[in-house]
């Protein structure tokens, strides 16, 4: 077996850098050689002393009084330096501290920093590349079900967009899918590899949504965040900024948004130089909004700056034969996230529901199939599964309570009326979030932080 001897372990310790220990009177009971020479004194002459009489700014009294391992930073000749405080215990009982230096000097810690920082900025290039990926995945134009002339036409008109930097306007009615374009269009640009940034004009407070659009300055109003705040233009250089339901821009915003596309710069409140950006456009709406110009609604001169490229998405009921390929994407996609094994629709099923008029199109039929899904009890859904246009009650609710046997019954019942109710007024108003609001009378954002919460797309 192999022996350690006294020697061994003097020279172990002779290799850590400023080792210390006091009693828990504050005496130096140890000391090591490399530190006593760091202080230019004698290991003899240490020994036995206070440590505040030997090293005047030593933090290891205030170290006495903690538990764990701790870590202090001290200044001394060589810069900074990082000490390493452990208590010592014996039998239970405190009976002093031991310190020892993580680092003596500046240098050393500059390289760390600089190797973290190196180490953040790769996670942050992984992460981003990630994300990419993810959303890339998600709405590609492969994702666009349907082989009706009109999907055709809409993927061609998608690629040739793609090609170009002018701006797009995205028209069409509530849940057409006027989102997924605008990512397939940025994901086969070749400004794919940068962001595309979502703005939604109506989630945002009238009053925040220039400071939200082009950012501010540091102090330029209260409740500005100190450090000022970059706008979602300038997150989108490089890439795409997606201003969804564009109709809902406040007036007073739009001659501001007029100039960054004319100009190609922005200006933060509260600063008087102008911040260039490389940023392509993409816009929505569910209004026409040439009929807003005529009612002095939108301004015309932003609507003919906007009107480059215009990408109309048909309704749904215009392209019935693509019901039935939809459906079964769509129970697909549910039947992961659910959790169950439906494998198909009934035909009859498909028939009853291409006589319906679908006003909410795609997230509609989104929700009818998943109502449908909850309630089927064969494999493939059936007419009887589907209710269209009209939402469930409150039925069965022991039953859907059960089924949910780790959540709070209370909050569980609470969330899916609240949920409902939403749905249904959404529905009730074509999907038209301002009436909706007013309807269940709160505010819009409000309304759109419980659809988030809630999952309402
Ligand atoms: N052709 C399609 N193929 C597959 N899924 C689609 C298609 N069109 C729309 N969807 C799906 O329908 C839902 C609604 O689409 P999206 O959010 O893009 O609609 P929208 O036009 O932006 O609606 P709104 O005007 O209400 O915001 C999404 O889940 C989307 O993925
Ligand atoms: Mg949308």
């Amino acid at each position: 077996m192999y022996e350690l001897t006294e020697k061994d372990v003097e020279f172990y310790l002779e290799n850590i850098p400023g080792v210390v220990v006091i009693n828990m009177d504050g005496k130096v009971v140890y000391v090591n050689d490399q530190c006593a020479g760091y202080f230019s004194m004698e290991r003899q002459e240490i020994l036995g002393k206070h440590i505040l009489d030997v090293f005047p700014n030593s933090k290891m009294i205030s170290g006495l009084a903690k538990d764990d391992i701790s870590l202090e930073f001290y200044s001394s000749y060589l810069g900074i330096g990082i000490t390493i405080q452990v208590p010592l215990f014996r039998d239970g009982q405190k009976v002093g501290l031991l310190e020892y230096d993580a680092t003596q000097d500046s240098q050393f810690l500059y390289d760390l920093s600089d190797g973290y920082s190196r180490f953040l900025d790769e996670e942050l290039k992984h992460l981003k590349k990630e994300i990419l990926k993810l959303e890339g995945s998600k709405y590609s134009i492969n994702n666009i079900v349907g082989n009706s002339q009109a999907i055709l036409r809409l993927k061609e008109e998608i690629i040739s967009a793609a090609k170009t930097n002018s701006t797009v306007i995205i028209t069409g009615e509530t849940g057409t899918g006027k989102e997924l374009v605008a990512h397939a269009i940025h994901n086969l640009s070749n400004r794919r590899k940068s962001r595309l940034v979502k703005v939604n004009s109506s989630a945002i407070p009238e009053n925040l949504v220039e400071s939200e659009l082009f950012g501010y300055e540091k102090g330029s109003f209260t409740g500005a965040l100190k450090e000022g705040k970059q706008g979602r233009f300038e997150q989108a250089d490089k890439g795409t900024i997606f201003i969804d339901e564009i109709n809902q821009m406040p007036l007073s915003i739009q001659p501001k948004l007029l100039r960054v596309l004319q100009e190609k710069e922005v200006d933060r409140i509260g600063s008087n130089t102008s911040i260039p950006v490389d940023v392509r456009v993409i816009a929505a709406t569910n209004e026409d909004l040439k009929d807003m110009v005529r009612q002095g609604r939108f301004r015309g001169d932003l609507f003919y700056r906007l009107q480059v490229i215009e990408i109309r998405i048909p309704p749904l009921r215009e392209r019935l034969e693509d019901l039935e390929e939809l459906i079964l994407h769509i129970i697909d996609e549910l039947n992961v996230s659910l959790g169950l094994s439906i494998s198909g629709v009934a035909p009859e099923a498909v028939q009853t529901m291409k006589g319906y008029h679908w006003p909410g199109n795609i997230r509609e039929l989104h929700n009818v199939v998943e109502r449908a899904m909850n309630y089927a009890k064969s494999p493939i859904l059936q007419p009887e599964d589907f209710r269209i246009g009209e939402s469930r009650g409150a039925g069965g609710i022991m039953e859907f309570v059960s089924s949910h046997p780790s959540e709070n019954p209370i909050e569980l019942v609470r969330n899916k009326a609240e949920r409902l109710l939403i749905i249904s007024t959404l529905e009730k108003f074509g999907n038209n979030k301002t009436k909706a609001a007013e309807y269940l009378q709160i505010a819009r954002p409000l309304l759109y932080q419980k659809m988030k919460r809630l999952g309402i797309e």
